[in-house]
């Protein structure tokens, strides 16, 4: 028998969801298959491949290994909530001007570990970069251009 659904109460991209769900449910599950938020990547479910990264409270975090139950007092941003309307995150608009997308999979994740080492570090240096890129494993291998697209911003110094 399948336990009874619970009531839970998401702050996700700034706006707060209610849903009732099945009590183990992932942050990745509520947001694909609840919110239909699909910004966020299933690839290997294992905390593994890092296509899932969200921010949590700031931090990037892997979605899939996460309880959404225990993230009720928590600000949760996703692909979704990074830029502001039509305007991209300086991080998205490196990552069009440098090519930095092959199939696209795991740009998301990409981006979103990078917003959060620009906001920790407006200009990081090439090891911090590295690490936040390393995060995420890009199956296309386009490395380089992701590289490209983070020493610009770097360079730039903006975070919005
Ligand atoms: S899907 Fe979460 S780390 Fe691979
Ligand atoms: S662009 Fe295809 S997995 Fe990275």
């Amino acid at each position: 028998m399948n336990p009874a659904p619970r009531l839970l109460r998401l702050n996700i991209n700034g706006q707060c969801h209610t849903r009732a769900v099945a009590p183990a449910i992932t942050l990745l599950d509520y947001l694909r298959e609840e919110l239909g938020l699909t910004g966020s990547k299933r690839g290997c479910d294992l905390g593994e491949c890092g296509c899932c990264a969200v921010l949590v409270d700031g931090q990037p975090m892997l979605s899939c290994l996460l309880p959404a139950a225990d993230l009720e007092a928590s600000a949760i941003t996703t692909i979704e909530g990074i830029g502001c309307g039509n305007t991209l995150h300086p991080l998205q608009e490196a990552m069009i001007e440098h090519g930095a997308i092959q199939c696209g999979y795991c740009t998301p994740a990409m981006v979103v570990n990078g917003v959060a080492l620009f906001e920790r570090e407006p200009h990081p240096d090439e090891h911090a970069m590295q690490t936040a890129i390393a995060a995420t494993t890009c199956r296309c291998t386009g490395y380089n251009a992701i590289r490209n697209a983070y020493r610009a911003v770097a360079a730039g110094g903006e975070t919005r």
